[in-house]
């Protein structure tokens, strides 16, 4: 018996590390988090943009959608820390409602891009693309360095 509650004791020591770790995802870690979510998206539409101007064979084209999809879905989530920085504007967490509003509205248009390409078919997906990538209209008014581009 009091084997084993020394073996959870020192298991529990061993675990903590690791807990703190977790629990001090610092500044510097949310802003890195949040840009790996972004360049995703970055990839993955341009992938599929290769596949759309006839670079590339269409046989992910699908799965593509759904990467972004996916992606799109995470997103939100990590911004939610309110850490100003990057190249994030401040009103991403003054104007949280309206962010996460546009936010959420990427995410439901993505999704539905990639159903339609799964339950109907990939070209009514492909016109729905330019839509549901809408990076722009969000990037210029919360993004300082790519205000004027994607
Ligand atoms: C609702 C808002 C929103 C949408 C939609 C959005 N972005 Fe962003 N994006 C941001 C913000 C805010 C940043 C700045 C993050 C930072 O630097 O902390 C950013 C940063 C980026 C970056 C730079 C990452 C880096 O390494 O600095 C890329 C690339 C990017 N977004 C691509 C995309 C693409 C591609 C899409 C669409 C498919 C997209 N984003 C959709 C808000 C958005």
């Amino acid at each position: 018996m009091n084997r084993i509650i020394r073996a959870l004791g020192a298991l529990t020591l061993a675990a903590l590390p690791l807990i703190s770790t977790v629990a001090r995802a610092d500044d510097e870690d949310a802003v890195a988090y949040r840009k790996h979510i972004m360049r995703t998206l970055d990839e993955q539409t341009a992938a599929l943009g290769m596949i759309l101007s006839g670079a590339i064979p269409e046989d992910n084209l699908v799965l593509h959608m759904d990467a972004i999809a996916t992606t799109a879905s995470m997103a939100l989530s990590s911004f939610e820390p309110n850490v100003p920085g990057g190249d994030a504007k401040p009103e991403v967490w003054s104007n949280w409602e309206d962010f996460a509003k546009r936010m959420n509205d990427f995410a439901a248009k993505t999704a539905n891009m990639a159903k339609v390409a799964h339950d109907e078919d990939p070209q009514t997906a492909v016109e729905l693309a330019i839509e549901a990538l809408d990076c722009k209209g969000c990037h210029k008014v919360y993004n300082n360095k790519r205000a004027d581009d994607e």
